[in-house]
């Protein structure tokens, strides 16, 4: 694991020069992962793309899109190395932050049941259970249900 310190840690909107990092790390950390191009297609959508830093280094990024009132954050993401010391918590709060200013009034996401890290930081964060949608996710062997969560802002 590398210690970040936490004033190290900076955040800036997904640029173009970004995707094959992004897709790098997306390859690392997912067994079905996004490919490049769904990232290029979120960026030119005008979603809003972020990516946090340790310096000059891209080690998280996160995609949020906007409708109106209502937000859904469809990744969110830490580099292998930097999981476990509160950077994927400073960040989602970073991109929750995104969606007040955007005047949002809940964001919403999915989680695969499996994914123990990621849950236990929504719930802690304020994240509540919304439904459930069966076979959302592909998975070994057959498909996983995504539990779909939200929060108000
Ligand atoms: C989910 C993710 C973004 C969290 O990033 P992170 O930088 O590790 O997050 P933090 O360090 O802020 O918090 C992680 C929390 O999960 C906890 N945690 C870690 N592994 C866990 C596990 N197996 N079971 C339960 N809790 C776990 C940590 O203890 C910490 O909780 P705490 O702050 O109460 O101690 C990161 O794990 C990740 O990128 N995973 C791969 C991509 C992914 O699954 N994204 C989410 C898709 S919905």
């Amino acid at each position: 694991m590398s210690a970040l310190p936490k004033d190290q840690l900076g955040y800036r909107r997904m640029a173009p020069d970004d995707l094959a990092t992004v897709a790098d790390l997306e390859r690392s950390l997912y067994e079905f992962p996004w490919s490049k191009g769904n990232f290029r297609d979120s960026l030119e959508a005008g979603y809003d793309c972020w990516v946090a830093c340790d310096g000059p280094r891209v080690i998280g990024y996160a995609i949020l899109m906007v409708a109106l009132d209502e937000a859904h954050l469809l990744n969110i993401a830490v580099a292998a190395g930097w999981q476990n010391q509160g950077i994927g918590r400073a960040f989602l709060e970073h991109v929750l932050g995104v969606a007040r200013e955007a005047k949002c009034q809940i964001v919403y996401l999915e989680v695969r049941p499996s994914n123990a890290a990621a849950r236990h930081l929504y719930r802690d964060m304020g994240f509540q259970q919304i439904a459930i949608r069966p076979g959302y996710y592909p998975a070994r062997g057959g498909r996983e249900d995504a539990l779909f969560l939200g929060i108000t802002l």
